[in-house]
């Protein structure tokens, strides 16, 4: 099969289109022929040699894809060949095949293109087991998506619209900041000029936070009395010092999370609660998947060139 693997550790030019074997599905497995992959920010880090594949993960890039069920192992209900699914992966998405949990895998939402469906299991499974989870937004609340017009911020907003919260963005332009409001959020801040810990000041009670040590300390600032401030990505950086009192004035809590690490009995309850919360929700058009550009399979460097522009905004797929 062809797949795109990483030449070595660099710019989009290192992503080549290589044979390599078809695999097969393993007990507990399912074999998925694939329709469209969806591209992370993740993939960018794989690509740059930052985050290497977790052990026995695929070295080739791709963690969500959308397909159709070319066979599945003896010991897995639930899903047969021909059935159109999309699924949460540990890596080897950017394929024309590949094998994956059975426990990972979502049929595509009644409404939903197939191609569409590829960047619903990254952002659906990020964004529920985040703000519900581990956060516990409630109805009534205000959270705070930093990056509201990427493929995570775009559900993330239909989401906690959908739960009954008022939703604050981040975003760095006007332009993105209107796809926001489309999408139901309801306070837009320009992070290139605005400041938003002040303009927050003690009104957030849950904060999603892609940036990491740079808003460390206007995250805390921003956050109310029980607030809870989530980081799941680290674009500004690792190293922060922070007035600890600040935090514990407000009796506020500070998590870290990764989806891709996790071992797979929680993953199996993430995606059923995805299933179980979030599918319904697709299903009414309550969230709609929000693509921002698909390219052909081969074109994975281009692809990449655009998720890193600041044209980028929702999903990026690629197709087969
Ligand atoms: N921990 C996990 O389990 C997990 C899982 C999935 C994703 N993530 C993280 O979630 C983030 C979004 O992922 P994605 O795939 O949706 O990425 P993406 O579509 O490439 O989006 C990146 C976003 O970062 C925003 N951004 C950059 N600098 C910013 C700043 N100073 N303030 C606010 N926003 C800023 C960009 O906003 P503008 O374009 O407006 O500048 C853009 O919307 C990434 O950091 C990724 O690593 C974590």
């Amino acid at each position: 099969m062809r797949a795109i693997t990483v030449a070595q550790p660099g710019g989009p030019e290192n992503l080549r289109v290589e044979e390599r074997p078809t695999p097969s599905a393993g007990p507990g497995e399912v074999l998925i022929k694939v329709v469209a992959a969806g591209l992370n920010r993740a993939d960018v880090m794989q690509r740059m040699g930052f985050y290497p594949p977790p052990p026995g993960a695929s070295d080739i890039l791709g963690l969500e894809v959308s397909g159709i069920v070319q066979h599945v192992a003896d010991d897995v209900t639930g899903f047969a060949a021909g059935d159109l699914v999309c699924a949460l992966l540990t890596g080897g998405g950017y394929a024309e095949y590949v094998n994956v949990p059975a426990v990972q895998v979502l049929p595509v939402p009644a409404g939903v293109a197939i191609t569409e469906a590829a960047g619903l299991p990254e952002v659906s499974a990020t964004v529920l087991s985040n703000l519900m989870m581990t956060a516990h937004l409630s109805p009534g609340e205000t959270v705070l998506i930093h990056g509201g017009s990427s493929g995570i911020g775009t559900h993330a907003i239909q989401f906690a619209k959908a739960l009954g919260a008022t939703v604050a963005v981040t975003a760095g332009s006007d332009a993105k900041l209107d796809l926001c409001g489309e999408l139901g959020a309801d306070i837009l801040i320009n992070y290139r000029t605005q400041e938003f810990g002040e303009v927050l000041k003690d009104r957030v009670d849950v904060i999603l936070d892609i940036i990491g040590a740079k808003y460390l300390s206007h995250n805390i600032s921003a956050l109310a009395v029980d607030g809870r401030l989530v980081t799941i990505g680290l674009q500004g950086g690792v190293v922060a010092e922070i007035n600890i009192n600040d935090l514990l004035r407000k009796r506020g809590t500070f998590a870290a999370t990764n989806l891709r690490g996790r071992p797979l009995d929680q993953k199996a309850s993430i995606i059923s609660r995805v299933r179980e919360v979030t599918w319904p929700l697709i299903e009414s058009g309550a969230i709609k998947p929000i693509v921002g550009q698909a390219f052909p399979l081969e074109d994975a460097a281009e692809a990449h060139r655009f998720l890193e522009s600041a044209d980028s905004s929702g999903k990026v797929l690629l197709t087969i």
